[in-house]
């Protein structure tokens, strides 16, 4: 078949470059939006008169056909054909003829493919969008379930002070409500319409590029032709946008694993989503949260991969940024993906309330709370760190927490300390006490709920 670009060639091209230059394989899931952007760029060169209205309608009526074909699967996509662009204009000619070279008129690949994958991300991104929703309504949900459940809060993964489930769950709001923010401000830059730029320099037709982008839906136009057919920085900005989705995922993941194992035992996974082991009888394994942990690497090489296709380019189009489409569709299929499987999940996950309770109440959560009541009657606080310290010691020699300590016990330590000291460092007592913004007691966290606005939206 000819090359739609053959005239100045002599030879043809070897079938090794055929294939290795061709990106049909992959890109070929452009269609819609490389038809849709067709059709709009067809319009307008019949409404400006650079083509006629006559040719026009015939044009749309064939990429219309040719649409259709595709989605029922009576097209086949050729090798030789390069790309998506090339095989939609091959699949037009052969239905319309001669008048689908027209089409082409005052464009070039470099402006239809910055086209195309916008049009693509900007769906994406709306999907990835959802997906978080689902999840944020989720955590919300489960939020305000467990307002009361008590666990122990963790730093360097050693018990530190109590907070309760609700108030874990909603720190996993707050950074989906991140995400989502980034990817909406990503959006802002993907919409934006290149075509007009042509290969590099524009084109001598009158165009109308303003009624291109009202067409299809895009709020700019692009201001410098050079920088339209060179600019991939949207597809860096949401690979990296969601190379944090997926460090999110990942982090919660960890510690829906260790939940999960004997020695928490905080949660159970729900059999749907767990899977077994083919030689060890009694095992239960958290494999899908482990495969979210493992598929954000893939993530985060997508995001190395384009940005070190980029970093060396001249302006403006080079062929290596055919690369950026592989990089960019694993990237959006993967975080979507993990979304899709992590939101149910965490939605079927049996909380074991009494076993976070208890982990609180070991591990002597409330020693923070015994110096600040040390503190309330008059000690200043490094005094009152240096008593709490010791009776932890001695608690750990005799086998048992803070609150079992009798008053003659707690006395040694201090004087200070009175009957209503059991009432103080209860660890339901210490968490409701953490009354400060953005602390995890219970109003403070259903006003976290509210300030959310994941209610609203739902
Ligand atoms: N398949 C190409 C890509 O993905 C389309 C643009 C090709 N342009 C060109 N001048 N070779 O980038």
């Amino acid at each position: 078949m000819a090359k739609l670009w053959g005239g100045r060639f002599k030879k043809k091209t070897s079938a090794a470059v055929d294939d290795f230059h061709s990106s049909i394989s992959f890109d070929w899931r452009l269609y819609r939006y490389d038809i849709e952007g067709s059709i709009a760029h067809a319009e307008m060169l019949g409404r400006t008169g650079i083509i006629t209205p006559e040719e026009a309608g015939a044009i749309v009526s064939g990429l219309e056909e040719v649409l259709a074909d595709i989605e029922n699967g009576r097209a086949e996509f050729s090798v030789e054909a390069e790309d998506i662009h090339m095989n939609v204009e091959q699949m037009l000619t052969e239905k319309i003829g001669v008048t689908a070279k027209k089409l082409h008129t005052a464009r070039s690949r470099n402006d239809q493919v910055a086209l195309d994958v916008r049009m693509f991300l900007r769906d994406e991104i709306d999907e990835t969008v959802g997906l978080i929703d689902d999840l944020r309504k989720i955590l919300v949900e489960m939020a305000e379930k467990h307002l009361y459940t008590v666990m122990p809060g963790y730093t360097h993964l050693q018990r530190a002070q109590p907070v309760t489930l609700a108030h874990h769950l909603m720190a996993y709001v707050q950074m989906f409500g991140r995400d989502r923010e980034r990817l909406l401000e990503c959006r802002r830059r993907v919409n934006v319409m290149p075509l007009g730029a042509g290969a590099l320099a524009g084109t001598t037709f009158p165009l109308d590029p303003r009624s291109v982008a009202d067409s299809l839906g895009f709020e700019e136009v692009a201001q410098n032709s050079l920088d339209a057919v060179s600019d991939r920085d949207f597809a860096v900005e949401f690979t990296a946008a969601a190379s944090l989705i997926m460090v999110h995922l990942s982090r919660f993941c960890e510690e829906i694993i260790l939940w999960s194992s004997t020695e928490f035992s905080f949660i159970e996974l729900d059999d749907a989503y767990s899977t077994g082991s083919s030689m060890m009888p009694q095992k239960k394994n958290p494999d899908v949260a482990e495969l979210i942990r493992g598929k954000a690497g893939r993530v985060f090489g997508d995001l190395a991969a384009l940005l070190t296709m980029l970093k060396g380019l001249p302006l403006s189009y080079n062929k290596d940024m055919q690369e950026d489409k592989e990089a960019l569709f694993d990237a959006v299929d993967t975080v979507k993906k993990c979304l899709s499987v992590f939101t149910p999940m965490l939605a079927n996950i049996r909380v074991r309330e009494e076993n976070m309770l208890e982990a609180a109440r070991g591990g002597f959560t409330n020693a923070t709370d015994l110096a600040d009541y040390l503190v309330r009657k008059g000690l200043p606080f490094r005094e009152a760190h240096a008593v709490v310290g010791r009776a932890v010691l001695y608690c750990l020699q005799a086998g048992k927490p803070l609150e079992r300590l009798s008053l003659e016990e707690f006395r040694q330590f201090s004087p200070l300390v009175e009957e209503d000291v059991y009432e103080s460092i209860s660890v339901q007592r210490c968490v409701e006490a953490r009354k400060v913004l953005g602390g995890p007691s219970p109003e403070s966290v259903r006003e976290a709920i509210r300030r959310s606005g994941v209610k609203e939206r739902t």
